[in-house]
């Protein structure tokens, strides 16, 4: 049995990570893992425990009962947490933030990398979030960083919770908080998000997604040709 094929993808909050990762994935008829999804998942369990997402220490006491599993079925990936099914319940601003600050500590992030290591070891698999090129994945076949104007992806990220029927934010609101987690996921001490030098690095900014699709499958088909 061969090696997976891994692709991992970093970059800042709705720069177009998860709609390349997941258009990638489509083309080349492998999983994709959303590693967000767990830091959420993990957030809404503090969240349901009564602890902090800044409490290290209380944090610590609860992460052995904190049972996250990813699970693929037709519909993608879904995130158990205790046994439930949370999918659905994991893409609100407040757990985003949530989740921002509960992978600050490294006891959190040590055990959700080793989680995503495990798949990438047993599936062929695009992973995007924050720290796969740099720790959960670096001897990855293919890295990408992905970038795009805060602004851009406050118009982007407002868009989409307006598709999903939420009217309570403005671009306003939605920018101020694409800039603070900008800010707390690229100063954290632990596996902060930063470029890796064997990175290809994607702007999204002017490009329709189609369009960054396609680089993406260039760089696979030239390097992989190689
Ligand atoms: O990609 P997302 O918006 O679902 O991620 C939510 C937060 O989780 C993000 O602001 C930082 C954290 N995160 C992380 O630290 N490392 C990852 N691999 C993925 C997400």
């Amino acid at each position: 049995m061969g090696e997976h094929l891994n692709i991992a993808i970093d970059g800042p909050s709705g720069a177009g990570k998860s709609t390349l990762a997941k258009s990638v994935a489509r083309e080349l008829h492998i999983r994709y893992l959303d590693t967000g999804s767990m830091y959420r998942a993990m957030a809404l369990y503090a969240m349901r425990r009564g602890v902090s997402v800044s409490d290290e220490a209380a944090l610590e006491k609860i992460l052995g009962d904190a049972d996250i599993q990813v699970r693929f079925d037709e519909r993608g990936q879904r995130v158990l947490l205790c046994g439930e099914d949370v999918t659905d319940s994991l893409r609100t601003q407040e757990l985003g933030m949530g989740a921002s600050t509960v992978s600050k500590h490294p006891c959190v992030r040590e055990k959700l990398a080793e989680l995503q290591r495990e798949v990438g070891r047993n599936y062929d698999v695009v992973m995007d979030g924050r720290d796969i090129t740099t720790n959960v994945l670096p001897n990855a076949k293919y890295k990408f960083f992905v970038i795009a104007t805060p602004e851009v992806r406050a118009e982007r990220r407002l868009a989409e919770l307006r598709l999903r029927g939420n009217t309570a934010e403005t671009y306003d609101s939605v920018l101020a908080d694409i800039k603070a987690r900008d800010l707390q996921d690229s100063t954290r001490a632990y596996m902060p998000l930063r470029r890796t030098e064997d990175s290809v690095l994607i702007d999204t900014t002017e490009l329709e997604p189609e369009e960054s699709l396609q680089k993406v499958l260039n760089v696979i088909s030239e390097k992989g040709s190689r």
